[in-house]
């Protein structure tokens, strides 16, 4: 598996339940090798995945909808958006810019493309830029970044990229990200707790991804604390949620109360202040 397989696989965990996640387009990239990965991380990892997943869409689709509603000339920043639709799902006046490894951006780019010529997609003013965060130098990074964002407002979302991550990318990205900024511009960040690290399911996902890295990729198994997202410099935190606390919101017939039981993931709003 390389990383951006990863990106197939969370699409088609939000294709399982379109009206939960609130992505109706997420099965447009579905194929065969990604529903061979599904079938082995639902029956190998945890049977709950494809549900979180769809929780975690759904809670940043509301977030960032709520912030154009305050916000209607501001933009939206994917950062390592793989092939997320939120540009297809929110109003279609926000400019959106898409923030990936040239690979999935130069795919994306073309079958996104071809769907709106086919119809299946609406029209939509989504922008790319090939990264990787890995690289020392970030300079030509944020100065396009800036340049593209001109001092408008921004949402930014960082959603299932950190566990891939290292502590010093990582730092370095978060750096760029509040450069990026200005005060009063919002950050949703997800990551899964340290204590994680102790839970069986936790194991098997490590040891998922390590027996199927054919690649090379960095798989750094990274794991943030809440109070590392309190420490960032430049941010505020402003809303803690896990799937447990979604889970109550957005599916209480199926609420979740164990958190070791799943793969946990918590999703961070930053405010830049
Ligand atoms: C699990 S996918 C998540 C995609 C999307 N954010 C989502 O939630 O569906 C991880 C994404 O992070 C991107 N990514 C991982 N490491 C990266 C790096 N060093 N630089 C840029 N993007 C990276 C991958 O290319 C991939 O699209």
């Amino acid at each position: 598996m390389k990383i951006h397989e990863t990106a197939f696989i969370t699409c088609a965990y939000r294709a399982s339940d379109p009206e939960l996640s609130g992505d109706r387009y997420a099965c447009l990239f579905g194929n065969e090798l990604t529903d061979r990965w599904v079938r082995a991380v639902v029956g190998e990892v945890s049977p709950y995945e494809p549900f979180l997943h769809c929780l975690r869409n759904r809670h940043w689709l509301d977030t960032m909808e709520d912030y154009f509603r305050l916000h209607p000339g501001g933009v939206l920043v994917n950062w390592g958006a793989g092939f997320s639709m939120y540009p297809f799902l929110i109003d279609g006046k926000i400019d959106c810019l898409d923030v990936d490894q040239p690979d999935i951006v130069q795919y994306k780019k073309e079958l996104l493309a071809g769907w709106v010529n086919e119809g299946r997609i609406p029209a939509r003013k989504v922008h790319y830029l090939e990264a990787d965060f890995r690289q020392e130098d970030h300079d030509s990074l944020l100065a396009d970044v800036r340049q593209w964002i001109d001092g408008r407002p921004s949402f930014f979302v960082l959603e299932g990229v950190l566990y891939f991550l290292t502590a010093e990318v990582t730092d370095r990205l978060f750096k760029t990200l509040a450069a990026a900024q200005q005060p009063g511009d919002m950050l949703g960040c997800v990551s899964f707790l340290p204590e994680a690290a102790d839970t069986e399911v936790q194991h098997r996902l490590d040891d998922f991804f390590d027996r199927n890295n054919l690649s090379g990729d960095t798989f750094s198994h990274q794991l943030l604390s809440t109070e590392s997202y309190r420490q960032r410099e430049g941010y505020r935190l402003t809303d803690h949620q896990d799937y447990c606390t979604l889970s109550v919101r957005y599916a209480p017939q199926r609420a979740i109360s164990d958190r070791k039981a799943i793969l946990n993931e918590n999703m961070y709003l930053l405010e830049r202040i």
